[in-house]
């Protein structure tokens, strides 16, 4: 049993939004039995909107629950109409951020370079990246899928040169689609990625690594069964909290 971290992540994308929904969201999760084990923790990222007022609820409710962001923006300030800074996401008391996630790459047309930008902006603010990675279906289906998670590793990472991230990997064709990997699929990409992350001067084994793609209550005590699978980044799921509490408590279990 290793002892890093498991974490159990839920990305609300533009889903859960106003602040009616929020309050009756967190409603459900000041009934929550929430561990005090120091090696599981348990992350929503909201829209930017209700950023602020999530954080606030929670402390207000001593919740051990912890927010992030789903986004940020790769520069310091200036004419970006529409973004988000790194230092505003800090002033919603924010300890987390998502960055490239599969639609963010995928829709928004974000590369690589763009990414390790955003991962050294938060750096400035003591922000902790949940830096996305995955392969689509064709580039599975075609063997490539090790050189695009070298690439997106190895050039998102580039000058950061402490352990202070979580890897999410998410195979882009299991994401809001019902598929999961196989395990066998997880299990040998988990320890792909643990020796990408040697080969470039990590230590891998130190490195919180979960899977993202269709996880739902009646997958997650298999998936985290799994070697090297540390917590999930859940997306449709995380959307019922009775739903999203299920697959903590496996993760929980787990441990
Ligand atoms: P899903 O989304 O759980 O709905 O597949 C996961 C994600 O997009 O992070």
């Amino acid at each position: 049993m290793s002892n890093r971290v498991n974490y159990c992540i839920a990305n609300f994308k533009m889903n859960i939004g106003t602040q009616s929904m929020l309050s009756e969201y967190f409603n459900e999760l000041t009934f929550w039995k929430i561990s005090d084990n120091k090696n599981i923790k348990i992350v929503v990222a909201p829209p930017f909107t209700i950023l602020r007022s999530a954080s606030k609820i929670l402390s207000n409710h001593q919740l051990k629950i912890e927010i992030a962001s789903q986004n940020v923006n790769d520069n310091n300030s200036g004419a970006f109409t529409g973004e988000v800074s790194a230092e505003m996401i800090k002033d919603c008391m924010v300890n987390y951020t998502i960055v490239g996630h599969s639609e963010r790459r995928t829709l928004y047309k974000e590369t690589n370079n763009q990414i390790n930008s955003k991962i050294l902006k938060l750096r400035n603010y003591d922000i902790i990246p949940i830096i996305c990675i995955g392969e689509t279906l064709e580039e599975r289906s075609s063997n490539k899928t090790d050189q695009i998670l070298i690439n997106q590793i190895t050039e998102g990472l580039k000058t950061i040169n402490d352990s202070n991230f979580v890897i999410a990997y998410e195979p882009v064709w299991a994401i809001g689609t019902g598929k999961t990997a196989t395990s066998d699929m997880i299990t040998d990409t988990h320890m792909l990625i643990r020796n990408i992350l040697n080969d470039i001067g990590f230590d891998g084994q130190k490195i919180s690594i979960l899977y993202g793609g269709s996880v739902n209550r009646n997958n997650a005590k298999q998936l985290i069964s799994l070697n090297d699978v540390d917590g999930f980044l859940i997306g449709g799921a995380s959307l019922d909290a009775n739903h999203f509490y299920d697959i903590y408590k496996f993760i929980e279990e787990s441990i």
